[in-house]
């Protein structure tokens, strides 16, 4: 990498700045010890920055969001500022950062790792050797679709109105994203929505299959209903290679998939644009999990979803994939060494903080790097 890259990182609130601290450390020690140049830029998002100027996302970090190499977020959200109005709400800031970058494809990998498989909930013989990768629209759908609002219909009635819209070049932007990877998979792509009950689902698989017929007839595609896919996620996750659906089922089905590789402080995520004409692609990193204000400030929190995120940022932005091989591979060997934090503790396994989870990847990255 000749020329120093600009990584934003805006850690956000709850347990969101403790596990970027563990990142933090990571990219230090790239730059310190592997003779990478990355430039690290602060930010603030969600709360904390509703607290310090009034509204979850300033323009200025909007501004350097816009122009940094990589955007890495922890989370935003929680209990102090859930009164506030909706549109400066912290996860606004979150959704502003996602609509005015255009990531429409967020990443969301479920894979188990050997050492968890018997952490999940589900049986291990159900969940061994999982590795799944759910495509989710990131910036369409009923999150952003107008109409959108409450409105006073008289006698104290109340009407509530969310709108889901999609467009043919929305589907098929982020099915093209979903078909391109699962050539580098197993090759093959279930669609999900619910084009039984909704018009937009039904057109959503038709799209789906004129794309397929036109451009990617090499790769397996199949069709499904988001409920039946929720079902089946739970009863045989293994059948699945690539899942492309909309934003909000994207959203449910990726927290449900979290649980098959033990916790939803396993699951990493990126959000993607499109490449411009110079292969510039705009992305943002972070960790499919929220704020989690239950055990925010306690060292709780699993780090490695954060740092996984990371790793996707190393492959993805930097083409760096031999060193995101390493920073997986530091991770796969500490859980078999039998460190855990507590959301993925069993008997026998040595129960760690965040701190400390994150320093012993970071000792066993530099034991792998010599
Ligand atoms: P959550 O993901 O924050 O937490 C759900 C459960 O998972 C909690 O019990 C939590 O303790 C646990 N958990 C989550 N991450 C963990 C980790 N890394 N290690 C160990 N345990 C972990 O979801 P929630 O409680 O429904 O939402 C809390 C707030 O976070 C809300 O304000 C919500 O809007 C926000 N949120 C933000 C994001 C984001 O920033 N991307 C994502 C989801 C939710
Ligand atoms: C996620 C979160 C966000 C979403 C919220 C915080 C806006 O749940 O990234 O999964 O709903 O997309
Ligand atoms: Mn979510």
């Amino acid at each position: 990498m000749a020329d120093s890259k600009t990584i934003l990182m805006l850690p956000g609130d709850g347990i969101g700045p403790e596990v970027m601290t563990e990142v933090r450390r990571l990219v230090d020690w790239l730059n310190r010890d592997r003779g990478l140049s990355f430039a690290v830029e602060e930010g603030l998002v969600g709360g904390v920055s509703i607290d310090a100027h009034g509204v979850p996302l300033t323009d200025e970090t909007m501004a350097m969001a816009l122009k940094a190499d990589a955007v890495l977020l922890g989370a935003v959200g929680g209990p102090k500022w859930e009164g506030i109005d909706f549109e400066i709400r912290p996860e606004a800031g979150l959704l502003r950062l996602r609509k005015e970058m255009e990531l429409f494809a967020n990443l969301r990998p479920a894979i188990v790792f050997p050492a968890l498989a018997d952490a999940s909930t589900l049986k291990r013989q159900v969940v061994e050797g999982l590795d799944i990768m759910i495509v989710r629209e990131l910036t369409g759908g009923v999150y952003f679709g107008e109409p959108r609002g409450v409105e006073q219909i008289g006698d104290g009635e109340r009407r509530g109105v969310n709108t889901q819209v999609y467009t043919t070049s929305e589907v098929q932007r982020v099915g093209r994203v979903a078909f391109e990877l699962a050539r580098q998979r197993s090759n093959r792509v279930c669609s999900v929505e619910k084009s039984n009950v909704m018009e937009s689902g039904l057109m959503w698989r038709e799209d789906m299959t004129a794309l397929h017929k036109a451009e990617y007839g090499d790769v397996e595609l199949s069709h499904m209903l988001a409920d039946n896919c929720a079902m089946q996620l739970v009863r045989n996750p293994k059948q699945f290679d690539v899942i492309v659906t909309d934003n909000l089922f994207g959203d449910m089905l990726s927290d449900e998939a979290a649980m098959l590789t033990g916790s939803l402080g396993m699951l990493p995520s990126a959000s993607l644009g499109a490449a411009d004409a110079n292969g510039r692609r705009l992305a943002l990193y972070e960790p499919v999990h929220g704020s989690a204000p239950d055990i925010a400030g306690q060292g709780l929190a699993n780090p490695i979803a954060t740092l996984l995120s990371c790793s996707m940022m190393l492959r993805y932005s930097f083409g760096l994939d031999a060193v995101a091989d390493q920073v997986e591979t530091a991770i796969r060997n500490v859980l078999n060494s039998g460190i855990r934090t507590a959301d993925i503790m069993s008997d026998g396994m040595a129960r760690v903080s965040t701190g400390v989870m994150g320093d012993t990847i970071l000792r066993e990255l530099r034991k792998l790097a010599g």
